[in-house]
């Protein structure tokens, strides 16, 4: 079994916004294991981002947390509970042990210096090494990261380099401290779909190669298939389903999960695409009962009460009165 490195246990998020208190994500928990790639999938809105953020005490302002989120920090015998750590602390844990990649590689660099200087710089802000040291480090951790002749890449600004090869430069600057999780938050929306398949071979490599734990955020099934070892299906601010990325694809269980599935268009399917009617409740809209009634062709005055997350047989977990 692959150890525990990241557990969110019953995580709620509560924002305000015009004076008016709202909480976009509800009941969030999972675990994250080393070398595994756990994808975090719903569609726009559901709450995946800050689900993200929160890991890395990064929210905006005005917010509330409640839940635990657990972090195994590798050679202590007692998990920290990373929303209740300092600032100090969790900056000392950002890039160390926690990194970030986000969708768009581009607003994420600073135009005005070479991409080699501000990967540099991480490593130098974290282990003080002198700049020749740290720039070796980047050079052989951008030959890592594919990027084809890694020392003119180093001298290059972000403007020369393609979207795909921007992209490789942030995963370089997320792992340069050798973290031993790493959150993806849509990673490949941006991309094109050649280079999209490039990047995902990438971090399936950076896996297995480092051992790493990985938290896709993504809207993208494909990207699931190929990437995901366990899956954590997100609506409307909770975990409606999670389980193994076979089991989830082969017996999908929520009825949201399986319009997901179903509103996916596939090659030698005679199968027409069906997408899901209706849109994901108002953020300020009160939710009675189960989350996904008014869009469910299952529900009945049953779902007007809640339904809990609840294992099927094990290792799946769904929310649901009627998952099979
Ligand atoms: N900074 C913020 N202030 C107010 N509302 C926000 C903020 N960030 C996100 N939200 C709202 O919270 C909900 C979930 O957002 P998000 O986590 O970004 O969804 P996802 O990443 O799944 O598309 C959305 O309805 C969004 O409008
Ligand atoms: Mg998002």
């Amino acid at each position: 079994m692959a150890k525990t490195v990241l557990q969110v246990d019953q995580l709620a998020i509560h924002l305000s916004r015009y004076g008016q208190v709202f909480t976009p994500v509800r009941e969030v928990s999972l675990s994250l294991k080393a070398g595994t790639v756990t994808a975090l999938v719903g569609e726009s809105g559901s709450g995946k981002s800050l689900t993200a953020l929160s890991l890395l005490a990064l929210l905006p302002t005005a917010h509330k947390t409640s839940g635990c989120i657990w972090f195994f920090d590798e050679g202590k015998n007692k998990p920290v509970e990373l929303l209740t750590l300092s600032v100090k602390e969790i900056r000392k844990l950002r890039g160390c042990q926690l990194s970030m990649i986000f969708q768009d590689p581009f607003t994420a660099l600073n135009p005005v210096f070479t991409v080699g200087q501000q990967v540099a710089e991480v490593t130098r802000l974290h282990d003080k090494v002198s700049m020749q040291a740290a720039k070796r480090q980047v050079i052989k951790l951008f030959d890592q990261v594919g990027l084809a002749d890694p020392e003119l890449c180093f001298q290059r600004y972000p403007h020369e380099l393609s979207g795909g090869m921007r992209q490789r430069v942030m995963i370089a600057m997320a792992m340069i401290c050798r973290p031993r999780i790493l959150i993806a938050d849509e990673p490949t929306t941006a991309l094109d779909v050649t280079v999209q398949a490039q990047i995902i071979a990438l971090l399936h490599h950076l896996k297995q190669e480092f051992n790493l734990s990985i938290l896709l955020i993504t809207h993208d099934m494909g990207v699931v298939a190929e990437l995901a070892d366990e899956v954590a299906v997100m609506y409307a601010g909770e975990i409606v389903e999670y389980t193994g990325v076979h089991r989830l694809f082969g017996s999908p269980s929520h009825p949201y999960t399986q319009g997901l599935l179903a509103s996916v268009p596939r090659l030698n399917s005679k199968q027409v695409v069906q997408p899901i009617p209706g849109g994901l409740p108002g953020i300020a809209e009160t939710i009675i009962g189960c989350a996904f009634y008014p869009r469910c062709k299952l529900a009945d005055e049953r779902c007007l009460n809640r339904p809990e997350l609840e294992s099927i047989i094990t290792g799946h977990l769904s929310r649901c009165f009627y998952a099979k």
